[in-house]
């Protein structure tokens, strides 16, 4: 593109040198060539001090704070741990930081709205993960719906659970923190298939839910915590969760650390039509992933379908997630929204700070955001 040939270099910070930012960004944020990763920062300060080393960043720090008065950035990638999110936010916010949280954002929507006014009156953009619909099997999903190609949507089943961060990922920080109050498998979990199936329907009307502790005790099974027993008696980390769209809509999303593994479609769209179903193989290629079931006699079609040939490359999920915080450099220099807004993120905060309603008095709880 003309406008990108004049490439700027956007100096990019990263504060939570934990998982995520070892196995996703900071391996592949070198190959968007208008990021220039200047600082990275953890409270832990071997942690900051050897992932600088080992990725060639050449600034580390231990605080936010410090981060904010010694370092010249402009875009704060958060990969803290969920509970440090609001603070470290609200803080790169009022300095004028573009910024990329990881999810949930806040743990309240008080919270959230207030990023969302701080990002406003600093004037910068504030792109919110989890990244799901920026995803092409996603948008080309949405964009059949849309299409009216599956008729009206009557109901969308959404999984997306794994084993618990302690089973299923290589780990070098102590991940207890998963199973305590502000975290959880809700906000950890949940928030993936709720802003998927938001982000396919739209804002919910009101949420339901059951839910269990399936595993009190959990082992960490890789890593330098290998074989920790971690207590994780205080939240659920099972969870069923219905959303109501009013007329003929509604929605099932089960999530949580209770899947070793599935060979169920992490979504699928049944509509008057037909049905879309997305596999859970997370390569995002819709050629891959999507599979669509039409029932269109008057063409002379009933049975499954896949995408014709898809002319966008597939790309690995660690280089995605560093192409989103390319949309956001995109959305600075081209002033127009980012793909990822944090009001959604806030409706999606919504729905998870009423499920302990919905979970106690066994009821449809209405719900008050919209996006
Ligand atoms: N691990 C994954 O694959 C994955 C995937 C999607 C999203 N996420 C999200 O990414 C975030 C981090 O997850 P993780 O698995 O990398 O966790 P982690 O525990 O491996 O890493 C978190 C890091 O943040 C640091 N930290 C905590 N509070 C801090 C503060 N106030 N200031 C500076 N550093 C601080 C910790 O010391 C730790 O190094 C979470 O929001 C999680 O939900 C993780």
């Amino acid at each position: 593109m003309e406008e990108r040939n004049k490439m700027k270099k956007w100096k990019v910070a990263l504060i939570g040198c934990g998982s995520i930012a070892d196995n996703t960004y900071l391996p592949r944020i070198k190959d968007i060539p208008e990021a220039d990763m200047v600082a990275v920062c953890d409270i832990i300060p071997e942690r900051a001090k050897d992932y600088a080393e080992k990725f060639n960043v050449p600034a580390w720090y231990t605080s936010i704070d410090e981060l904010l008065e010694k370092c010249d950035f402009e875009i704060l990638m958060n990969t803290t741990s969920i509970p440090a999110h609001h603070e470290i936010n609200m803080k790169a916010l009022k300095a004028g930081k573009h910024l990329y949280s990881q999810k949930p954002v806040g743990l309240t929507v008080a919270e959230v709205t207030e990023q969302i006014e701080a990002a406003k009156a600093a004037g910068v953009k504030y792109a919110a993960s989890p990244i799901h619909m920026l995803r092409d099997d996603i948008r080309f999903a949405k964009k059949l719906i849309e299409d009216g190609c599956i008729g009206e949507i009557m109901k969308v089943h959404t999984n997306v659970c794994h084993g618990g961060p302690e089973y299923f990922q290589y780990r070098t920080a102590d991940p207890t923190w998963f199973h305590r109050p502000g975290s959880g498998a809700l906000y950890d979990m949940g928030v993936h298939g709720l802003t998927m199936t938001t982000g396919i329907l739209g804002p919910a009307k009101a949420v339901g839910c059951m839910a269990k502790i399936s595993e009190p005790v959990r082992t960490v099974r890789s890593g330098t915590f290998d074989g920790m027993k971690i207590q994780a008696d205080q939240l659920y980390d099972n969870y069923i969760i219905t959303l109501d769209y009013g007329d003929r809509a509604m929605a099932v999303v089960e999530s949580g650390f209770c899947q070793k593994d599935s060979k169920a479609p992490q979504m699928e769209i049944f509509g008057t039509k037909g049905t879309i179903s997305l596999a859970n193989d997370w390569s995002m290629n819709p050629m891959d992933s999507l599979e669509v079931y039409l029932d269109a006699p008057e063409r002379g079609i009933r049975g499954w379908l896949k995408p014709m040939e898809w002319d966008i490359p597939a790309c690995e999920m660690n280089f995605f997630q560093c192409k989103v915080v390319q949309d956001l450099i995109y959305a600075i220099e081209e002033d127009r929204p980012v793909g990822l807004p944090p009001e959604h993120a806030r409706h999606v905060v919504d729905i998870m700070c009423t499920i302990p309603e919905a979970i106690e008095t066994k009821s449809i709880v209405p719900l008050h955001t919209t996006f």
